[in-house]
């Protein structure tokens, strides 16, 4: 099988390490992919990703048996469909199925039809209506850009005045059409936990769950990020709370796009707030998490490419996934600066070293690889996922992993994983 991989980062070189270990695997390509991906197979820079035509024409030259899509910006854009209506097989959602991620307000009113249980919302065009709005919400008050903003589209604040700030900035353009809707909800309380799925139109997988470290400093201090670790399995979740979240809520809006002729296939990544009410969503993403998927890929013991390739056809195999008895951690090494203005250019080294310890492998994230060596070309760096029998097996191995990786400015977390 020829397969292409759409996108550059963690989660995509995590994919092209799993699918690379497939048995029917023949070529795998990624664009753009990234130093580390290179080392699995060819990499096609200096194509935009959300420029469905010259994805499917790329797929096309290559006599790609598969697409496979990382990121959500592409699915957004449409790449299934015009891959699909070019004849070429992919794994994802059409445009109208990813709309469950890249409009938040669209997510509610499925949600709404479905009977998943979420936080009351209004959706708002008109900013002084979203402003007298919030004159009659409690705090906290949590204001959402509908559209797809990168994980920098949400506020929760108890601050009145910040939150009538951001929908006032959202609808005046800060995050352009995504934010010409404004999404306003109930505050939810709990431990917020991510539950990722691998659907095939009718029916719904699920995978582990894992917990992510959104906040940028120990402690969860500091602004949000993309993501700065992940571990899994997460030990201190109800029992049923994976068969709850395929029956409950998976399920229920796979049928309620089905009912709008939407066949969703692809992955659905579910996040969830544990309530003292139970389990609620928070959102929807179309996409696998980023860092999740080096985490999960590392604990899963099935071909990749098979299951996407079933799934893709829409006949899954039935029955649980199969997962090895291992514990997984993730530590994002990342640039001073980031989130907001993360420093380039500086010289990395010890990755050799570290992919060479047993249990313990490196996924790029944003790396760049020139003739005097790796240097960073963004905000997360690198992936240290280290694997073990225990969680805190598998944090100490990671952390001591991370100590031999060094670049000007480095900062990581202390406490992923941290019981
Ligand atoms: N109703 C809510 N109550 C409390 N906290 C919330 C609520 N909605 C969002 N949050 C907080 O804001 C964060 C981001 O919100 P959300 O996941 O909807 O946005 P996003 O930008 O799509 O995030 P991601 O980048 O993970 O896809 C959540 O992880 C959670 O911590
Ligand atoms: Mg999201």
């Amino acid at each position: 099988m020829r397969v292409l991989l759409v996108g550059g980062g963690g989660r995509e070189h995590a994919l092209g390490w799993k699918l690379a270990q497939s048995h029917t695997i023949t070529d795998l390509i990624a664009v753009p992919g990234n130093p580390g991906f290179a080392q699995l197979g060819a990499c096609i820079p200096g194509i935009d990703i959300k420029d469905t035509e010259a994805i499917v024409d790329l797929a096309l030259a290559n006599a790609i048996d598969l697409v496979v899509i990382g990121p959500e910006a592409p699915l957004a854009a449409g790449v299934v469909d015009a891959l699909t209506e070019a004849g070429v097989r992919a794994y994802g959602p059409t445009k109208t199925g990813a709309r469950l991620e890249s409009s938040k307000a669209f997510a509610k009113e499925i949600m709404r039809r479905a009977g998943v249980p979420t936080a009351n919302s209004r959706a708002f065009t008109d900013v002084d209506e979203a402003i007298d709005y919030l004159e009659t919400v409690k705090p906290p008050y949590v204001v959402k850009a509908d559209g797809l903003a990168y994980g920098k589209g949400v506020l929760v604040t108890e601050d009145l005045i910040a939150a009538q700030g951001w929908a006032r900035l959202c609808i005046s353009g800060e995050f352009g059409e995504a934010g010409s809707t404004v999404v306003i909800e109930d505050h939810l309380a709990g431990q917020e936990v991510s539950v990722f799925a691998i659907c095939d139109g009718t029916r719904a997988v699920a995978l582990e769950p894992a917990r992510d470290y959104k906040r940028h400093l120990d402690g969860g201090r500091g602004p949000n990020t993309g993501g700065m670790g992940c571990y899994s399995p997460v030990t201190d979740l109800p029992d049923d709370l994976v068969d709850r979240t395929i029956t409950q809520v998976i399920d229920p809006v796979l049928a309620t796009l089905a009912e709008d002729g939407i066949e969703y296939r692809g992955f659905l990544y579910a996040g969830l707030v544990l309530t003292d009410e139970g389990p609620k969503v928070l959102e929807f993403n179309c996409r696998l998490g980023d860092p999740e998927t080096q985490v999960l890929l590392s604990r899963l013991n099935e071909d990749l490419l098979e299951l996407l390739v079933s799934a893709a056809e829409g006949y899954m195999p039935d029955g649980p996934l199969q997962w090895y008895d291992r514990a997984a951690v993730d530590v994002v090494l990342t640039a001073a600066g980031y989130p907001d203005n993360p420093e380039v250019g500086r010289a990395i080294s010890g990755v050799n070293e570290v992919n060479s310890i047993p249990n313990v492998q490196v996924f790029h994230a944003n790396t760049k690889r020139t003739p005097d060596g790796l240097i960073t070309a963004g905000g997360r760096v690198l992936n240290i996922v280290a694997t073990g029998q225990t969680v805190p097996e598998a944090r100490a191995l990671a952390y001591e992993a991370a100590s031999h990786i060094h670049f000007g400015g480095i900062h990581f977390r202390r406490d992923v994983a941290q019981s």
